[in-house]
């Protein structure tokens, strides 16, 4: 297992993280020997950086890794997330220590290693979406919380509009965010192809990187549709709903297809496996999470790791798949 620096915060980070969120769903919906034995088996494979939040189960996911990792008596890093309800945010400073103290309960720890605040952000206040203009004070709470030994770092969500997005990013004070980045939306990661369909993050994780902002990936599998299959595990979550590419699974899913060329021409085993490739081989991710419903795709994403990059004249053929995506 690869480690990495995650931004300028000292915290070495295993490169694959385990997603404990709702839609791998092992944390959430999982039996607990299963999910027990899951985080024991990604700490035996290297993995040091454990991610999850307060939304996850509704705290379930907190409460089951606190409850594991108390078991295994394990160092490894946690990162959870509070998120703020619209009507939280005008005195969002109470609610994020209120919400910190929750999830510090669940966990059973006095200090978590990263803690994020999850809500997407965009120009205004939109359902559960928070403006850019509220991260300064929710910035300036998770840095008082920091000095008083709550949280080693702190982070937002790249997601939601992608200017509000960079905005928050300029502000300069967090030392982490999450975003996403996959075979079909590179976006964060490369300049957008002419015509490309989707949500533009125009290179959010080179400008970070730039910065010294850690940036820990998140929908590296596009929430299972670059398996290649609509087919869901039972642990997983029946409908995903899709983040920053087609509106609907099954889409994104027939995207995902045009990479079978990977897999027919050798260059990979799997589509999972080309696609974990693909955002681990991307400089400027911290760690890349990986969503599991079992402990067989733990023990793949492992694999995957250990493999390496895609080949660059693999890699190179991608930007005409995502020139075909805008047909
Ligand atoms: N910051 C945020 O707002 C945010 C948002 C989403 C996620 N996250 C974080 O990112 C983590 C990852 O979740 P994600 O939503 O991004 O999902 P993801 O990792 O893109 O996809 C997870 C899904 O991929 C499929 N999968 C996993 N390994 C596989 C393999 N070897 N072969 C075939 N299919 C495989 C599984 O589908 P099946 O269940 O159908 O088998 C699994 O449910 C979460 O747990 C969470 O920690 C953060």
């Amino acid at each position: 297992m690869q480690y990495r620096t995650l931004g300028n915060t000292g915290l070495k980070v295993s490169a694959l993280g385990f997603g404990c969120g709702a839609v791998g769903g092992l944390l959430v919906r999982g039996e607990y020997p299963a999910m027990r034995r899951a985080v024991e088996r990604a700490i035996e494979l290297g993995v040091t950086y454990f991610d999850t939040a307060a939304m996850y189960g509704s705290g379930q996911s907190e409460a089951n890794l606190g409850a594991i990792l108390r078991e295994l008596s394990a160092p490894v890093l946690v990162g959870t997330k509070v998120n703020l309800a619209p009507a939280e945010l005008d005195a969002a400073g109470r609610a994020v220590r209120r919400h910190t103290e929750a999830s510090l309960r669940r966990l059973g720890r006095d200090c978590v290693d990263v803690l994020y605040c999850h809500n997407f952000v965009g120009p205004r206040r939109q359902g559960g979406w928070a403006a850019a203009a509220d991260l300064e004070p929710v910035l300036r709470t998770l840095e008082a919380l920091q000095r008083e030994g709550k949280t080693r770092a702190i982070g937002f969500n790249g997601l939601g509009d992608s200017q509000a997005v960079h905005q928050v990013l300029g502000l300069g004070g967090f030392d982490a965010l999450q975003t996403c980045y996959n075979l079909l939306n590179p976006t964060a990661g490369q300049a957008a192809s002419a015509g490309y369909p989707f949500q533009d993050f125009g290179q959010l994780i080179d400008r970070a990187a730039a910065q010294g902002t850690g940036v820990v990936a998140i929908r590296v599998l596009a929430g299972g549709a670059l398996s290649g299959s609509e087919e869901r595990h039972p642990v997983g979550t029946a409908q995903v709903g899709t983040i920053s590419t087609a509106a609907d699974y099954a889409a994104d899913v027939a995207s995902a297809r045009r990479f079978s060329f990977l897999v027919q021409e050798g260059h990979a085993e799997s589509l999972a496996e080309a696609a974990l490739r693909f955002a681990l081989g991307k400089a400027g991710i911290s760690s890349v999470l990986v969503g599991v419903s079992s402990l067989e795709q733990l023990e793949a994403a492992a694999q995957a790791e250990a493999k390496g990059p895609l080949p660059a004249a693999a890699v190179a053929r991608f930007d005409q798949v995502w020139q075909g995506l805008a047909v």
